[in-house]
C-alpha cells in the first residue's frame, strides 16, 4: 500500500471542519485590521531562498525541497511565506499604490525537511501577516496584539510572547565580533555546519538544532546589549505601547530565530509550560529584505502562525469544538418507489438553504434511520405511505423521536420554525 510521505499529513473529512473554522477566524481577525488576502505560488525559483532566507540558515543549508524542472532551472518549494510574498510585491510594485501594504495569507503550505516529530511536519501550513512600508514600533505591536486576540479567540489560554531585538545592519557587526570571539576557542565542541558559520554568520549558532543547548552556546553574549540608538529606542517604544495597552511579554535574548532577514524586533508565542517548548508562531520586522530582493528601501514587519501547531494544542488543552451535523434534514423513502419523491424533495431543501441528504444506498427504513443518526440529523423527513396520498410527509425529531405530519408545502417553515 502507498503511504502518504513521511512528514505530511491529510486533512480528512471528519476534521476539516477544525480547519475551516480557524481560518474563518484568521480571516475576520485580517480583514478587521485592514489586511487583504495575497496568494504566491507553492515554488519558486531556489534563488529567492537563498537570498531572503539566507544560505547559511537551517532552512536553506539542510532543509529546502529543491530540484530542478524539466526545463533545468532550480525550484524550492516554499521553506516560508515571507520571501514570496516580499517578491511578489517588488514584482507587482505594490508600494507603488498607498502604503501601507497589508497583506495576510491562509494556511500556505510550508515544506521544509526537517526529522517529524510531534510539532515538526516536512509539510505544514502558516496563516502569516505582512506590513509593509512602516518603521513605527506601532506596526509591530499591531501583529503581536492580532495573534494574541486571535489565539484567545481560539480558546488557548497560557500564551507567552518572547521579545528580542536582532539590531540593525549598523550595530549587529560589532556584536557578531563579540560572538566570534567567544565561540572560536569552543569551535570544536560545535557541529560541522556550525564550524563553518563563525566566519560567516555567528548568530546562526544560536539556533542550531544541534548546537543551541550546549553550554558552550547557551552562556553566549546577547544582542541586546550591543543595540546601537535607533535599535534601543525602537524597542524601547515597542515595550512601551505593549505596557500601554496592558500586553504581557518577557524579554528572551535567546530569541534570534531562524531566517537571516530579521532586523529589530523578533519574537515567538508558546504555551506556558515546563521545558522548551515548540513556538505557535515567530515573526519579526525585516527591514532590509526588499531592497535585498532588488526593491525599493521599505520597512516592513510581519509572522507566521503554525495550524497544525495550534490544533495540537487545542487538543491538548482540550478545547476542541464539537463537529457541527454533517446533514441537518434526512429524507427517507418508506419504500422503493418513494426514492425518486425523496431525492426530489432533499434538492429542494438543499436550495432553501438545509444540510439535506437522501439515500443513495439502497437501504432499508430502519438502516435510513441509522444513517440520518450518524450524520447528525436533528430531523428526518419519511416519504411515501398514506401521507404521500395527501400531499404529507411524516418529520421525525430525532431526538425526542416525536413524529408530525406536515404537507409538503408547509415543509420548509416547518424545519425553519422548529430550529433547524
Ligand atoms: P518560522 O518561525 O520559521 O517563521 O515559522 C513560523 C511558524 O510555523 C512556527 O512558529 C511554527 O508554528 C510553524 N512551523 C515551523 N516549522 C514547522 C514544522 N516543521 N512543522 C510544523 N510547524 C512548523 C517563518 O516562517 C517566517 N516566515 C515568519 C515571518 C513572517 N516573519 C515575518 N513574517
Amino acid at each position: 500500500m502507498i503511504q502518504a510521505p513521511k512528514g505530511t499529513k491529510d486533512v480528512l473529512p471528519q476534521d476539516s471542519y477544525l480547519w475551516q473554522w480557524i481560518e474563518q477566524e484568521m480571516r475576520d481577525i485580517a480583514a478587521k485590521a485592514g489586511y487583504r488576502e495575497i496568494r504566491t505560488p507553492v515554488f519558486e525559483h531556489t534563488e529567492l531562498f537563498l537570498r531572503g532566507v539566507g544560505d547559511t540558515t537551517d532552512i536553506v543549508q539542510k532543509e529546502m525541497y529543491t530540484f530542478e524542472d524539466k526545463g533545468k532551472r532550480s525550484i524550492t518549494l516554499k521553506p516560508e511565506g515571507t520571501a514570496g510574498v516580499v517578491r511578489a510585491v517588488i514584482e507587482n510594485r505594490l508600494y507603488a499604490d498607498t502604503l501601507p501594504v497589508k497583506a495576510y495569507y491562509l494556511n500556505c503550505p510550508i515544506f521544509r525537511y526537517e526529522n517529524p516529530q510531534s510539532g515538526r511536519l516536512r509539510e505544514h501550513h502558516q496563516f502569516g501577516m505582512e506590513f509593509f512600508g512602516s518603521q513605527s514600533p506601532s506596526a509591530d505591536a499591531e501583529l503581536i496584539i492580532i495573534l494574541l486576540t486571535l489565539l484567545k479567540r481560539l480558546g488557548l489560554k497560557n500564551l507567552v510572547v518572547h521579545m528580542n531585538s536582532n539590531g540593525c545592519e549598523k550595530c549587529r557587526p560589532n556584536y557578531h565580533e563579540a560572538l566570534r570571539a567567544y565561540l572560536k576557542p569552543n569551535e570544536n565542541k560545535l557541529c560541522d555546519v556550525c564550524k563553518t558559520r563563525i566566519d560567516r554568520n555567528p548568530l546562526r549558532v544560536l539556533d542550531c538544532k544541534v548546537d543551541a543547548d550546549k553550554p558552550e552556546v547557551k552562556n553566549a553574549p546577547v544582542m541586546l546589549e550591543y543595540l546601537c540608538e535607533e535599535c534601543d529606542e525602537h524597542f524601547h517604544s515597542l515595550k512601551a505601547i505593549l505596557d500601554q495597552m496592558e500586553v504581557p511579554y518577557t524579554i528572551d535574548t535567546r530569541i534570534v530565530r531562524g531566517l537571516d532577514y530579521y532586523t529589530k524586533t523578533v519574537f515567538e508565542i508558546t504555551m506556558q509550560t515546563e521545558g522548551r517548548e515548540l513556538a505557535l508562531c515567530g515573526g519579526g520586522r525585516y527591514d532590509n529584505l526588499v531592497s535585498e530582493l532588488d526593491g525599493p528601501k521599505i520597512p516592513a514587519v510581519g509572522f507566521g502562525l503554525g495550524t497544525e501547531r495550534i490544533m495540537i494544542e487545542m487538543q491538548n488543552q482540550n478545547i476542541v469544538p464539537e463537529a457541527p451535523a454533517v446533514i441537518d434534514v434526512f429524507v427517507c423513502s418508506l419504500q422503493n418507489q418513494d426514492r425518486q419523491e425523496a431525492f426530489r424533495l432533499s434538492q429542494s431543501l438543499r436550495t432553501a438553504g438545509f444540510k439535506a441528504d437522501s439515500d443513495h444506498m439502497n437501504r432499508s427504513l430502519k438502516a435510513q434511520f441509522k444513517y440520518a443518526d450518524k450524520v447528525g440529523s436533528r430531523h428526518v423527513v419519511i416519504v411515501g405511505g398514506d401521507e404521500e396520498t395527501r400531499g404529507a410527509v411524516a418529520v421525525r425529531n430525532m431526538q425526542t423521536k416525536e413524529q408530525t405530519e406536515v404537507t409538503k408545502d408547509n415543509l420548509i417553515q416547518f424545519l425553519i420554525e422548529k430550529g433547524n
